[in-house]
């Protein structure tokens, strides 16, 4: 049998506790559901230093961009903060200039899959934000997407999730990733086939 696919999550705020992270935490239950090895990368767990070409490479970015590399799907995470990601979500991505001289080069042929949690009522400003950088680095945008609006009805004061049918679609979009890298290792693309189109995730929403 084939080995199962490894899906990283990366994000979370610098807060203590995290709500994208603790949604994060959900969606990667999803993705071990449906099968894959999981990790996740929590970026205040990380303790990166802004990114900078001129001093070398710090360890945390070495194992920042080493994991995601080794990654056949991502799940990123970030919290919604004045209509983007947070700076420490985009410092961390900055980091992943490290991955071009790789072989294939930054997040190619991986699936990502974007999640965040906003305080108001919409996040798909920090969504879109996301996609602009998956694009960017060569990755490929999961359709799929879950903002959580109203952070704090949805999570208590710990960060833990208390809707389940929020927790059932972020563990959906763990599967949707984890099926995106099977389909990738098997096809060499993600690209949705007619029928999943109508029948699949998507048909379903
Ligand atoms: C600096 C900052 C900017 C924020 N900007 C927005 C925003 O533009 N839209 C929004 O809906 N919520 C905004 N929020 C609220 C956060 O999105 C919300 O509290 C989120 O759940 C925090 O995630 P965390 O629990 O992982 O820290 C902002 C919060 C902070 C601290």
């Amino acid at each position: 049998m084939a080995h199962p696919v490894l899906v990283v999550g990366m994000g979370g705020s610098l807060r203590t506790p995290s709500t994208s992270l603790a949604a994060l935490r959900v969606a990667i239950e999803g993705a071990a559901a449906a099968g894959a090895d999981t990790e996740v990368m929590s970026l205040s767990g990380l303790d990166l230093p802004f990114y900078t070409p001129e001093h070398g490479i710090p360890p945390a970015a070495r194992f920042l961009a080493d994991t995601i590399h080794g990654a056949d799907a991502l799940l990123w995470s970030s919290p919604t903060y004045h209509g983007s990601v947070s700076g420490a979500f985009k410092n961390a991505v900055d980091w992943l200039t490290i991955l071009a001289d790789r072989d294939p080069p930054y997040l190619s042929n991986k699936p990502v899959g974007m999640l965040t949690t906003a305080g108001g009522v919409q996040g798909l400003q920090a969504i879109n934000s996301m996609d602009f950088i998956v694009r960017a680095l060569r990755g490929w945008s999961v359709p799929l997407v879950i903002a959580v609006p109203r952070s704090t009805q949805v999570f208590d004061p710990d960060a833990n999730l208390t809707d389940p049918s929020v927790a059932a679609q972020l563990r959906g979009l763990g599967a949707e990733v984890t099926r995106a890298a099977l389909q990738f290792r098997a096809e060499g693309t993600c690209d949705y086939a007619e029928g999943q189109l109508h029948d699949g995730v998507l048909g379903g929403r």
